[in-house]
This record gives C-alpha cells, structure tokens and sequence, in this order.
C-alpha cells in the first residue's frame, strides 16, 4: 500500500473552520520553517511515501459573485504559494517525496519546469508535480487573463504545454556535463538540444534552465476525473489522484480509468490511482465520532457553499439546500461535481447532504474509530477497490498526522501492507516499489 499526506499551505487543509480548533497549529504555522520541518520528519518517520500540497492559488468569488464568504471564514483563504515550503520540507528530510501543485495557466513551460525542476535538482529526486488546468476562475482574474479557456480546451493547452516540458527536460543530459577543470569546459554543447517550439497555444527557444537530476524528472501526477481530465492522464501521469465519496465511486472510478487505460494501450497494473481518505483516530470510537462531531458543528453553510460554488464554478447561492442538486454543465471541476453529486446508491443528493460531505473533508470519505478499526478499514478499502495507495486529508495538524503515524502505521506494517523502510533512494523508486 503507497501513502500519501494532503496538505494545503493555507490556514487548514480542507476541515472548514480548522483554524478556529485547539489543536490546530498550522495558522501560527504559516510562519515557521520548524513547523513544516516537524510535519515532513514526522511523515518520514511513519515511511509515507510523500507529502502532496493542493493549491488554490486565488481565492474563490463564484458564491454569492464574491470573495467575501471565502475570506470571511478562511475557507479557501489565504493563498501562500507551496513552492518554498517544499524547498523548506525537503532540507529537513531524506527520503520522503514531496508533489506540488502547479497549474498550467498562468505560467509558462520554462518558467514551470525552472522551479519544479530546481527543487527536484535540490531534493535528489523527490519532487513530483500535480498537473492542474486552472478549473478555478479566480485564477484567471488574478491573472489579469479575465477569461477562462473551456474545460476541455485547457487539456489541449496542458498537453502542448507538456510537450514543451518534456523537450526542456530533454534538452539537456547528463552525458553533456563536463565539468572540467582542465579544459575549463563545463558543458559540452554538442549534446544539448536546444528548445526551439512554436505551437498553437505557445513558444519556446531556450536551452534547458537547470542541470539534468540523476534521477529524472519530476513525477508526474493527475487528479481529472472528466473523460478529458482522464485522457490527460493516460498521456501523463505516474500517479493518478481521485476523490470518490464511497466504495462504490472508487469501484465505478477504477472500471473507468481500467477502460481508459485500455482504450490508450497501457497496462492496467500500470494504472497507480490513490484515493482520498480522512482518518479520525481516537483510542475508542466513541471518543472519535465526537471529535468529528466537535469538528463538524463549527462550520458555517455560508462557508462550505463558498468553497463547493469555486469548485463547481456555480453560484450555489441560488439553489434550495434540501432539493435533489442535478449535475450541471460546468467549465470548473467536471469530475468533483460528479463525485459529489452522486450518492453511495447511485442516486442524487441534495445540496446539503453535498454540503455535510464538504465540510471536513471536501466529499473524502472519512474513517472513523480506534487505530485497529481504521487500520482495518483502509486495508478493506484497499483489497476492495484494487487501488494503488492512498491521499490521506487531516483534519488538524498536526495532530491528525501524529495521530496516524504513531498509533495506525505500526498496525499497518505489523499487518504486511505497508513498508517498515524505505525501499528506493527517490520519489519515485519509493513509489513504483
Ligand atoms: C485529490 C485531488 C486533488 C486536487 N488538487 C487540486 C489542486 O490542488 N488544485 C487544483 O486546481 N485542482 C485540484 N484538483 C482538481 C483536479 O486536478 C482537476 O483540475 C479538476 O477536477 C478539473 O478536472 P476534471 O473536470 O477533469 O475533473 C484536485 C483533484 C483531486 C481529485
């Protein structure tokens, strides 16, 4: 089993009104490098495979057509850039991987694969990148763009952005570094490959920016679930995220992505998807419904519908929360509005219910209990879906990320599902174990 830790560089990962709990320390966190050090170290500690940080780099303004809700109550709100923090986690770990969101719009190839591969460069090997389009129209206004390219055109525009990535990464190998001293010569040019591309959507003429890594490139991850969003990741990705709020959407959702690997010539045991969970771990299961209970009651609706009308990109605002909520078209998140909108059975869910799933953990299907319970559950979840890993959601940190590694990961390895060492000197080694 792989394991994975969500975190998003903001005030909470995705327990709505985190930051107003006790236990809570990631706000205060926000300013310390010890805080961020301590959380990847105790992850290494607990053989995770890696660390993965979501990002929203603007602030969602579709609910109620502005950003006041999503501000109000911190909900996806502030927006600091994971990109140092990464840097930060890396220095203070050896083995763990580390993936990192980076959207496609509002950068370019060079300036993508500048930054992601100096922290693989860095890191020797442990970065890895989650390829986002920009679901999110408040990217696009913060970027001055003002408009949004349609859902599946932005993978048109990721794909040749991809192109260019692969050409920068390839531009450059090994073999034509020198470094030397003798002949003062540092890089033989004759074997770099200079990008020169002119596309439909882009361009670029430079030579690769950053060394090659004796490691690669970056992993690279995906977390579409549209038929387009799947595509994207059949052409891409070595890791494939999903959210399915039940069993039976991870069990639809790997018949899906079964099909498409086959439809594009890939193996199906090549296919490598984590899930989402979220554990809530207590010595008794008493002790960890209440706590979810405690979590759960401080949310605001105000506060969930701003988050789920950004994902969605409708303003929920305008539906009555206790009607059935149909699938709608949309140029946001196609795959986490069906995801949500479809219940255990099958059938619809109100906006409420939606609404309830959000709170805590934006649909990820929650494990509730004592450490052997949750250890036992997630093993169920993983023989019954035939799923690679998973992407665990805190709901405070640290201790959601303590409470895991010390008292559910040492039933995990005692149980032979889960490493005691690391395995590869990299992310991916570690991964493809
Ligand atoms: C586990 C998971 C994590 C995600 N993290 C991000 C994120 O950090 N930033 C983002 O813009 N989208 C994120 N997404 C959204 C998707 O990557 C994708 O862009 C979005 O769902 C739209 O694609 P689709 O319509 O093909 O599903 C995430 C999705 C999943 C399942």
């Amino acid at each position: 089993m792989h394991l994975m830790q969500m975190l998003i560089h903001t005030v909470s990962t995705h327990t709505l009104l985190g930051w107003a709990d006790l236990k809570e320390e990631q706000a205060e966190g926000l300013q310390d490098f010890a805080y961020w050090q301590n959380l990847a170290q105790t992850l290494e500690r607990g053989r995770f495979d890696g660390i993965f940080f979501a990002d929203s780099p603007a602030t969602h303004a579709v609910y109620q057509n502005s950003v006041n809700a999503s501000v109000q109550y911190g909900a996806s709100w502030p927006n600091h850039d994971p990109m140092p923090v990464v840097a930060v986690m890396a220095a203070a770990t050896k083995h763990i991987g580390i993936g990192v969101t980076l959207s496609t719009t509002g950068t370019t190839p060079y300036l993508a694969t500048r930054r992601l591969s100096t922290l693989n460069y860095l890191s020797r090997g442990r970065v890895a990148w989650n390829i986002v389009t920009g679901f999110s129209m408040a990217e696009h206004m913060a970027n001055g763009v003002g408009s949004q390219m349609p859902h599946d055109e932005r993978y048109d525009f990721a794909d040749e952005f991809m192109e260019i990535c692969y050409k920068l990464w390839d531009s450059v190998p090994p073999q034509a570094i020198l470094k030397n001293a003798a002949t003062g010569q540092f890089a033989d040019v004759s074997k770099i490959t200079p990008v020169d591309y002119k596309g439909r959507y882009l361009s670029c003429k430079a030579v690769a920016p950053v060394l090659p890594s004796p490691y690669g490139r970056p992993v690279l991850i995906q977390a579409g679930s549209s038929g387009r969003g799947m595509k994207f990741a059949m052409d891409h990705a070595e890791i494939i995220f999903a959210i399915q709020g039940h069993v039976a959407g991870m069990k639809k959702s790997m018949d899906q992505l079964r099909a498409a690997a086959a439809t594009h010539g890939k193996r199906a045991e090549d296919l490598r998807v984590l899930y989402g969970l979220q554990p809530i771990v207590r010595s008794t299961e008493a002790e960890a419904r209440a706590r979810m209970e405690e979590l759960k009651q401080r949310v605001p609706l105000d506060a969930i519908l701003a988050r789920l009308s950004g994902v969605f990109g409708v303003d929920l605002s305008q539906f009555d929360p206790d009607r059935p909520l149909a699938e709608m078209k949309t140029q946001a998140s196609q795959g986490l509005m069906s995801a949500t909108l479809t219940g255990a059975d099958g059938g619809s869910v109100t906006l409420r219910q939606a609404a309830a799933q959000w709170a805590l953990s934006v649909a990820i299907p929650q494990v509730i209990g004592t450490p052997e319970q949750v250890a036992d559950e997630i093993i169920r979840v993983w023989r019954e879906t035939g799923c690679y890993g998973f992407n665990l959601s805190p709901t405070t940190n640290p201790d959601s990320v303590t409470d895991f590694v010390d008292h559910v990961v040492p039933i995990l390895q005692r149980r032979g599902v889960f490493r005691t060492e690391y395995e590869g000197r990299n992310f991916r080694e570690n991964l493809l174990a």
